[in-house]
């Protein structure tokens, strides 16, 4: 073994075993602009190379593009990788910052075919319900999920952007291995009530965006005017205006802890979310996002950055200050609805 491979941990009781940080695959071909396909393949390989083994995607990420795009290093690796895809979400070709949400049992059935196919397995090791619609009870929904491991199509269930007691009402008809919401240094609203339920029932959290989709690296200044047109977080408030310009000054902090480690405020951001673990007793793997083989490098090296109580304690304001929801509708994330 590898001296920089990354230790590993379980999602959930029952759940499968990964590496502690997992690598989010939405940005190689969906949201965050132009992209380069041989780089992207090569972050996979490295990804595998230093530990990393749960691959995020989701069907609606470029309509089905990202989990094709995946499909063949999935093939080439199939016993070594833990592939996790969602259902829920579509954007409506002609109406690109809009989002349909649909949990019924018809149209779940519909998509995890439609995944399987495009991401060429037999089983998908653990399938989310990327978002909720509250005019289906989470109950049917998560039963049609249950029926689907029944089936032998999935092997573990997730969810995402759920509250406290949706979580709840879910894990009593099956088992959740994980919930993967948003948690950063910049977004920390599901410590109030998602956090402490996912600890009590024992569920693993994926926090999703542990860069601040970016921001936090320290690499967007000017976010406004350094995104390509078609860029996703353009839509989002915490990129725009004056928010961004008051968030960039938030980064001091980050700054400060970054030189006195002599790493990259990146580092310092997972290392960060990484450390909740123990802050909230609970096992934590984030997703964070690259295209680059150098960035996979780097964001795996910060799995053995501890940082310390004082260190903790200078980063714990920012997160208050942040100007901007996450979301233009917040109902679209767990804290919306809580
Ligand atoms: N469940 C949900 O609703 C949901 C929502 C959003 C995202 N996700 C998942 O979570 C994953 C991660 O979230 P995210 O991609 O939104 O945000 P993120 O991980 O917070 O940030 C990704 C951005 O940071 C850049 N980056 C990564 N490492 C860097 C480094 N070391 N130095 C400088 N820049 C760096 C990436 O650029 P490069 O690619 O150019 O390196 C990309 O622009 C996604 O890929 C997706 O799988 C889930």
């Amino acid at each position: 073994m590898n001296d920089s491979r990354i230790p590993a941990a379980r999602l959930g009781e029952g759940g499968p075993q990964v590496g502690v940080q997992g690598l989010g695959c939405m940005g190689m071909s969906f949201a965050y602009g132009p992209t380069d396909a041989d780089a992207a393949r090569a972050t996979l390989e490295r990804a595998l190379e230093l530990g990393v083994t749960l691959y995020d995607t989701a069907d609606a990420y470029g309509a089905g593009d990202n989990e094709r795009f995946l499909a063949p290093f999935f093939g080439a690796h199939r016993d070594e990788v833990v592939v996790a895809t969602k259902f829920a979400v579509s954007i409506p070709p002609d109406e690109p910052t809009k989002r349909i949400v649909r949990n019924d049992a018809p149209y779940v059935r519909e998509a995890v075919d439609a995944s399987l196919k495009r991401l060429g397995v037999d089983v998908i090791d653990l399938y989310y319900m990327h978002r909720r619609d509250v005019d289906v009870p989470i109950e049917d929904t998560v039963g049609t999920m249950a029926e689907l491991v029944r089936e032998g199509k999935v092997k573990h269930l997730g969810l995402s952007e759920v509250t406290a007691g949706e979580l709840r009402a879910a894990h009593a008809v099956h088992p959740i291995a994980a919930v993967q919401s948003e948690w950063s240094l910049f977004s920390r609203d599901i410590e109030a009530q998602v956090v402490p339920a996912a600890r009590d029932l024992g569920v693993a959290l994926v926090p999703y965006s542990p860069l601040g989709r970016g921001f936090l690296t320290g690499a967007l200044t000017d976010a406004p005017t350094e995104l390509a047109s078609d860029d996703v977080r353009r839509t989002l408030p915490r990129f725009q205006g004056g928010n961004a310009a008051a968030n960039a000054a938030l980064l001091e902090p980050v700054r400060a802890v970054a030189a006195a480690h002599g790493v990259s405020l990146a580092q310092v951001a997972l290392a960060w979310v990484q450390q909740q673990a123990s802050v909230h007793g609970l096992t934590v793997v984030p997703i964070p996002g690259t295209r680059r083989p150098q960035r996979v490098e780097e964001n795996t090296a910060a799995a053995r950055i501890a940082l310390t109580d004082d260190q903790l304690a200078l980063l714990e304001p920012i997160a208050a200050k942040v100007s901007g929801t996450r979301y233009p509708d917040m109902r679209f994330a767990s804290a919306g609805r809580e």
